[in-house]
């Protein structure tokens, strides 16, 4: 199969961002047929730029978890050749998902870099990174890491804190440069989570807000109050609040309700209207994670932070127009991002 031309020359542009080139070996990992069209452009675009490259394809999951669920549990597990070849590369491009799995882990400690890449191109275009998203993406980081304190406050009635300090802050910028580094194209956010018992207080998602997991806009307000780090209770009487409490319950782990990564957006070319177009069988959703000014609230796992909770039940809800506060220093105010050096040229 031959590789569209203008799929290989974004592919080669996001390659350079990433530092592939002549002594570099980039390894393409993907699954039954999927992507199969961006394997190829991304073998022919490592290829132009000098670099040995190599391409590992897995027979298809037997049973399709979807985004929502089964998270973490892969197609590359107990394959032993397969990990060991990914860990001999410089950087893997992953096009099957390996996100939250302990295969992930294993091949990113050895040092070798990784690149997630699912969302169509359409996407990857409008949302491609460069080096001013990642400096302030860094900036926010920074801010992150010597945080004590995050309160979130919104017209919703969202009032809730994060006690920080326990884990590590991670970025998403879109590209990867550092040995070891995973990244996933496109981003433009950094998060991290609080101490296990350190969140306390409500967070209100009102309309508009986005439940990625259901792909869904809430309509009706949903309510979690939040003691200790846990969901103790999800209220709200129209259709969100009800799956939302459905979901968490289908898992029957207590786990299930912990709050999991906190942090804001900050990608000024992320569209909050894009998840109501969005294919799920080809995308995430990057727009509503990476979006310029939203707080990305989350419940379930922290193993992605280093923590010890890695259970499959993952909601990553952004809301808009939320007001955070580091320290009492103002970060984000109504959706607003206020530092100077976090805000987006032109904003
Ligand atoms: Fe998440």
């Amino acid at each position: 199969m031959a590789a569209d031309a203008a799929m290989v020359s974004l592919f080669k542009a996001e390659l350079e961002l990433c530092k592939v080139g002549p002594g570099q070996t980039m390894a393409v990992l993907s699954e039954g047929e999927v992507r199969a069209d961006y394997a190829q452009a991304f073998l022919t675009a490592g290829q132009q730029l000098g670099a040995t490259t190599f391409h590992i394809n897995l027979p298809p999951k037997l049973q399709f978890g979807g985004f929502a669920g089964n998270m973490g549990k892969t197609s590359l597990a107990g394959n032993r050749p397969a990990i060991e070849a990914l860990k001999g590369a410089d950087i893997v491009i992953d096009l099957m998902f390996l996100l939250f799995s302990e295969e992930q882990l294993e091949i990113t400690n050895s040092g070798t870099r990784m690149l997630l890449v699912l969302e169509p191109v359409e996407v990857l275009t409008r949302m491609f990174p460069n080096a001013e998203l990642r400096r302030r993406v860094e900036v926010g980081a920074s801010l992150l890491k010597n945080g004590k304190v995050m309160r979130i406050t919104s017209p919703h009635g969202t009032d809730v804190t994060y006690r920080l300090g326990a884990y590590p802050v991670m970025t998403e910028y879109g590209f990867t440069d550092s040995p070891g580094r995973w990244d996933h194209w496109p981003s433009g956010f950094m998060f991290t989570g609080a101490h296990d018992d350190g969140v306390n207080g409500q967070v209100v998602m009102g309309p508009g807000d986005i439940i990625c997991a259901f792909r869904r806009y809430v309509e009706s307000p949903v309510k979690f109050t939040i003691e200790k780090g846990y969901v103790t209770n999800v209220e709200g009487t129209g259709l969100e609040a009800s799956l939302i409490r459905n979901y968490m319950k289908s898992f029957n782990d207590k786990r299930a309700y912990a709050i999991s990564h906190i942090g804001w957006g900050l990608n000024d070319r992320a569209d909050w209207h894009h998840m109501a177009v969005a294919d799920p069988q080809k995308e995430i959703g990057m727009d509503a994670l990476a979006y310029y000014g939203n707080v990305l609230f989350s419940t379930g796992p922290n193993s992605e932070l280093g923590g010890t909770n890695d259970t499959p039940c993952h909601l990553d809800m952004p809301l808009r127009g939320c007001t955070l506060t580091l320290d009492g220093e103002l970060i984000v105010k109504d959706g607003e991002v206020v530092p100077k050096e976090l805000r987006a040229p032109g904003r």
